[in-house]
This record gives C-alpha cells, sequence and structure tokens, in this order.
C-alpha cells in the first residue's frame, strides 16, 4: 500500500467510525452500541483477534498495521451492510476484555444432516471401533486399544469443563462417527519459532469412522465448532497440524481457509519415523469472520 492509499483508507476509516456506523445507528434500536468509540473498539478488537491496545499504540487509525486496519474498515463496511452480526462482534470483543464471562457450552450444534454433541456413554463402542481401524489410524504411530479410546473418549470431554470448547461428538443420521473440534493441547508443541508464540495455543481436529468421510462431516463440522469457538469463546486463532502426508487433513484444512506457516518435526516420534515431519497451518477469528458472509 502506498503512504496516499493509506492515508486514503484513514480517512475511510474515520469517516465510517465517526460519521457513518453512528448515523445508521439512528435506524438501528436492536444494535448494541451508537457511539464513535463504541464501533471503533469492536472493529479494531476485531481485526486484531484481541484488545487492540495489546499490540498497538494509540492513535489506533494513524498505528495500525495498514492491512489490519483494512480489516477493520471492512469488518465495519459489512456491519453496515448487514452481513456482519455487530452484536457477535461486540461480544468478541466484550469477552477479551473481560467483561462477560464465557457463555456455558451448548448441548449441539446442529449442522445440515448431522450434529455436534457431548460425548455420551454409548459412543465408547463405536469410537474403539473407528480408533482400532488401521486404515483411520494411519497417520497415527498406531492403532489404539478399547482401553486407550475409552480414556481418549473421557479426557476429550473433559475439555468441555475444563475450558469450555472442546472436540464435539459427531452425531451422523446412523449414529456417532467421531468427532471434530478446537482443544488446548496438553503436551507444548515446538511451534514457538513458526507462530511468533508458545502459549495460549488452541488446536482443531477431526477424526471419523470410515462410512463417514467424503460426507463433508469434518469440514462442515469444523465450520460449526470454529463458529462457537471463535463467536462464545472469543478465541482469537486456532491452528491445525497434521502428519506432512496426510493429505486429507490437510484438504480440511484448506477448505477451511487456514494458512499454512510451515512444518516442524513432531516431538513426539523417532527420528526417521514416517510420520515425523508435520505441517502447521492457521486460521484467525477476523479472517474466518470475513470468510463467512
Ligand atoms: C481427515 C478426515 C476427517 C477427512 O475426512 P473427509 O471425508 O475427507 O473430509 P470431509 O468429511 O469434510 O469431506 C470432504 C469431502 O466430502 C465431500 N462432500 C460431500 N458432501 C459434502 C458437503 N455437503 N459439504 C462439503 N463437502 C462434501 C467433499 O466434496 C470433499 O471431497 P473432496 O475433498 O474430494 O473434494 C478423515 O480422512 C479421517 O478421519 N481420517 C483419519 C483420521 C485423521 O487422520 N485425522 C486427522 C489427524 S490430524
Amino acid at each position: 500500500m502506498t503512504p496516499a492509499e493509506a492515508e486514503a483508507q484513514q480517512r475511510r476509516w474515520r469517516a465510517l467510525v465517526d460519521e457513518r456506523l453512528p448515523e445508521a445507528a439512528r435506524a438501528r434500536p436492536d444494535w448494541p452500541v451508537s457511539r464513535n468509540h463504541c464501533f471503533a473498539r469492536i472493529l479494531l478488537d476485531n481485526a486484531c483477534g484481541g484488545p487492540w491496545r495489546e499490540s498497538v499504540a494509540p492513535p489506533a487509525w494513524a498505528n495500525m498495521p495498514p492491512e489490519r486496519l483494512a480489516l477493520a474498515v471492512s469488518l465495519g463496511e459489512a456491519v453496515l451492510a448487514g452481513r456482519q452480526d455487530l452484536a457477535a462482534l461486540n461480544h468478541r470483543s466484550l469477552l477479551w476484555r473481560r467483561k462477560r464471562p464465557v457463555p456455558p457450552a451448548p448441548a449441539r450444534l446442529t449442522g445440515e444432516n448431522f450434529a455436534l454433541r457431548r460425548w455420551q456413554l454409548s459412543d465408547d463402542a463405536p469410537f474403539a471401533a473407528l480408533c482400532a481401524d488401521p486404515e483411520v489410524m494411519r497417520y497415527f504411530p498406531a492403532p489404539k486399544t478399547a482401553r486407550e479410546s475409552q480414556a481418549e473418549a473421557r479426557a476429550l470431554d473433559r475439555r468441555f469443563e475444563e475450558d469450555g470448547f472442546g472436540p464435539w461428538a459427531v452425531e451422523a443420521p446412523e449414529g456417532f462417527c467421531g468427532f471434530v473440534g478446537c482443544w488446548r493441547p496438553a503436551r507444548p508443541l515446538p511451534l514457538g519459532d513458526l507462530l511468533g508464540r508458545e502459549t495460549g495455543l488452541v488446536e482443531i481436529g477431526w477424526r471419523l469412522a470410515r462410512p463417514a468421510w467424503g460426507r463433508g462431516f469434518a469440514v462442515r463440522g469444523a465450520r460449526l465448532a470454529l463458529a462457537d469457538a471463535f463467536s462464545r469463546c472469543a478465541l482469537a486463532e486456532v491452528v491445525a497440524c497434521t502428519a506432512e502426508s496426510n493429505t486429507p487433513s490437510r484438504r480440511v484444512m484448506e477448505r477451511l481457509g487456514m494458512s499454512e506457516v510451515g512444518g516442524f518435526d513432531h516431538p513426539g516420534l523417532p527420528e526417521g519415523h514416517r510420520l515425523r515431519p508435520h505441517r502447521l497451518y492457521r486460521l484467525a477469528a477476523a479472517d474466518f469472520a470475513m470468510r463467512s458472509f
């Protein structure tokens, strides 16, 4: 962006938050805010993925990286055009500022011909079956025993109590068929150099039984889980990683609009192991919001 373009964008920003949004608010009693500084807070926080003052010195319109300000402007334009929900953006900003508690996880999220729900004890048997299938587990070091799968199912569901979100059980018309969702990695991965930070990582992942493949449950389920995690829980970013050779999983990441960050060696696997080279992807809440209208 040239200096002249950056200046024009700053003018667009000022007009948007000082005039156009407050003016539009007069006809929108349902909007949660009406003042210029509130619009600025909401749009800037959402463009930054957190309270904007944590990453930008005031005044934001002058100091913000131009591409981030461009995102804030597009979000504002989308609010004006009715393509973005101002209340949802405000909710996220207030959660980031700890002005609101994270609402409890819903019992289920409903998609077309499938649902994401909390785990049930009756999922143990079909989960053990899919985790014992060598084809499903070909990108893992080994298939799991029934006892290991049961322990994993309990641990995955406990995430909802610990973090307020977790990997959801996927319910297809024929019943339980696997999981998709977000979690905080239990063991830290060596991603600091790739991401520029080590802490606060949230990962998204999926594992489905073979009859559920090719039906869009991973991609559509992940979209539902991400919409919930980014809005209700106000996550700023999620990452995903998988073995370099796991093309189906990388395809899901790409279909979600995640960007590939780079490669790393999985520390849990010995040197020379076929699954040791991994690829890392990331997706910011603001980028997901921009893709979903
Ligand atoms: C990774 C995994 C979940 C991906 O499953 P998948 O069936 O390829 O992914 P989806 O369920 O989203 O299906 C996408 C495919 O379904 C098709 N599809 C059918 N109906 C669809 C719909 N309504 N919406 C979207 N896609 C649809 C798509 O065209 C797409 O096919 P394409 O990729 O050939 O274009 C699955 O391979 C798996 O469980 N693997 C084993 C476990 C694993 O490796 N997990 C990841 C560890 S990191």
